[in-house]
């Protein structure tokens, strides 16, 4: 299960790592009324589960709460590599000095969890590894030791973060990799990690994919399920207890295993 922009971020809060203040709104008026609690800049963000939302005009600063609901106006709604905005996260505007990229990740191809963490974040993660790989560091987990301060530092350091942004760097993975563990997450990612003008490093992004087939130890986490996007066949499905796959045409299948109906589909 992927998670939206608000939600990584509130697991990111929950276990320390820190993130800018803000929250979630389905309207322009609570866009307004968010921006006036939280007060000054604020940036207006478009809740879609898709990338480059920036690039696609989903990412706004607004000045204060007039502005802010405008933008709020203009972004819900807006269609985003075919999701539609229903939801945008207004928060403080952070005062960047740069920004970085990091994640943990199951390395399927290779048998193992991955540390990836790189001093020029902010674009496209593809396009780095594709164009400059050594800017990239790829770092391999021991899952029995996992990530603490060492590793941690490892991490930074082989991603060439400047020796300003090593010391928050090192706290906030160390952190981060405790939401990976703790939550079953297959992905966490946060581009752009960034370094702000007095020094603090700061989770202005978050992308998390949980591992579902460990949902059964995380009752707290039925409260992520976007049900709008479920299908409804599918949940009185499951609350029956049945695994059931919408698909389209006419054929069905009743089989003892997901592996085993889709050969026999094919
Ligand atoms: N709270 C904030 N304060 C200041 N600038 C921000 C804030 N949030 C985002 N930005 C700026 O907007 C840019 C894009 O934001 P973000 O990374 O969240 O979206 P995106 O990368 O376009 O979307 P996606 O991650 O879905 O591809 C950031 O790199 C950053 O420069
Ligand atoms: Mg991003």
């Amino acid at each position: 299960m992927d998670l939206f922009e608000y939600q990584a971020k509130k697991l990111f809060a929950d276990h320390g790592v820190p993130v800018p203040t803000g929250k979630v709104a389905t309207t322009p008026d609570e866009a307004r009324a968010i921006a006036t609690d939280l007060g000054g800049r604020v940036v207006v963000k478009a809740q879609v589960k898709a990338g480059g939302r920036g690039k696609a005009g989903g990412v706004k600063v607004a000045d204060g709460p007039d502005d802010a609901t405008a933008k709020a106006s203009a972004i819900l709604g807006m269609d985003i590599k075919g999701h539609t905005v229903h939801s945008v996260l207004v928060e403080q505007a952070s005062n960047i000095a740069e920004e970085y990229y990091a994640s943990f990740l199951l390395d399927r191809a290779n048998r193992t969890f991955l540390a990836m963490c790189s001093r020029e974040g902010g674009m496209e993660i593809e396009e780095v590894a594709a164009t400059k790989p050594e800017a990239l560091a790829r770092i391999p987990i021991d899952p029995l030791t996992g990530v603490d301060a060492t590793v941690a530092r490892q991490i930074a350091v082989a991603a060439k973060l400047p020796e300003a942004a090593l010391d928050g760097a090192t706290e906030l993975l160390v952190k981060l990799w405790d939401v990976f563990v703790r939550s079953d997450a297959t992905l966490v990612e946060v581009n752009p990690l960034i370094l702000t003008a007095d020094g603090r490093v700061v989770a202005l992004d978050g992308k998390v994919s949980l591992d579902e087939n460990a949902s059964f130890r995380h009752p707290d986490h039925t409260g992520f399920v976007d049900v709008s996007a479920v299908d409804p066949l599918e949940q009185k499905a499951k609350e029956k207890g049945l695994n059931y796959v919408k698909l389209s045409g006419q054929v069905g299948i009743i089989g003892n295993g997901a592996g085993l109906v889709m050969s026999t589909l094919d």
